[in-house]
């Protein structure tokens, strides 16, 4: 079955002392106010990683995920982090081609397929983002430009290495700027992702596949958006550095 999740992309904020704050914060809230089935993920910078994992471990309720990997598994590649570390370490899952690592450290197709590969291939769970610029969705060509990320990162897996990816569909336009997708332009993307994947992988899998939405996503609009049929859940920037909004948003469904 789908699951219901919610992660926490806290990008490069917080220090150590705040993190552990945060993360013992939602984790409390969580306890007391979510009795529903759903898969919190905190996302925070590689150096709290460690300890959070200690936190995290063996804790039913929350998971913990990497912002990036490399493509490769050890070597000379001065300031990467492999799969195999963060493995060792308690992360479950990894956030690969985000937007802003496309964007500002040039994360080509190729490359974000390298990553998915490696990152599976130590058990660990991708969070594939795709998303389109405004001038794409101004164009009217986001379907295509959204299809394109997808085929061309994920459609060479294995239908065993798919069963482990989560999709987060992110358009560039709402992320960080206060302006979300309505539910309806979420859902239609949703579903047009889920049809995509059912044409590359199995349609089993492309039906239990999570697709998670991203961008400007707060405790007021995720209720409507994760009322989609599409939508299983969300991929939370800004509103995730926050205990009690993060909390209201997992409570949302
Ligand atoms: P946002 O970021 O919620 O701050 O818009 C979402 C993301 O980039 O994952």
């Amino acid at each position: 079955m789908r699951k219901r999740i919610v992660a926490g992309n806290w990008k490069m904020n917080k220090t150590y002392e705040e993190a552990l704050s945060l993360v013992s914060e939602i984790d409390n809230m969580v306890r007391d106010e979510v009795n529903g089935d759903v898969t919190v993920i905190v996302a925070p910078p590689f150096p709290f990683l460690q300890s959070l994992g200690k936190l995290t471990q063996g804790n039913d309720l929350m998971h913990l995920a990497a912002q990036n990997v490399s493509e490769h598994d050890s070597g000379a590649f001065t300031g990467e982090v492999s799969a195999s570390m963060l493995k060792s370490v308690g992360t479950e899952y990894v956030i690969i081609g985000h937007s802003e690592r496309r964007m500002y450290h040039h994360e080509d197709a190729q490359t974000l397929y390298k990553k998915l590969k490696a990152t599976i291939a130590q058990g660990l769970k991708p969070i594939f983002c795709c998303g389109e610029p405004l001038e794409e969705r101004d164009a009217d060509n986001h379907f295509e430009y959204v299809g394109k990320q997808l085929h061309d990162s994920l459609s060479y897996l294995s239908n065993e290495e798919f069963d482990q990816v989560t999709v987060a569909y992110e358009p560039i336009w709402a992320i960080g700027t206060g302006r979300t997708a309505s539910s309806q332009q979420a859902q239609e993307m949703h579903a047009y992702i889920r049809e995509q994947l059912s044409r590359m992988f199995d349609a089993e899998a492309a039906f239990n596949t999570s697709i998670l939405y991203g961008g400007s996503c707060n405790p007021g609009n995720a209720r409507e958006l994760f009322a989609q049929e599409d939508v299983d859940g969300g991929l939370i920037g800004g509103a995730s550095l926050k205990s009690r909004d993060f909390t209201d948003i997992i409570k949302s469904f």
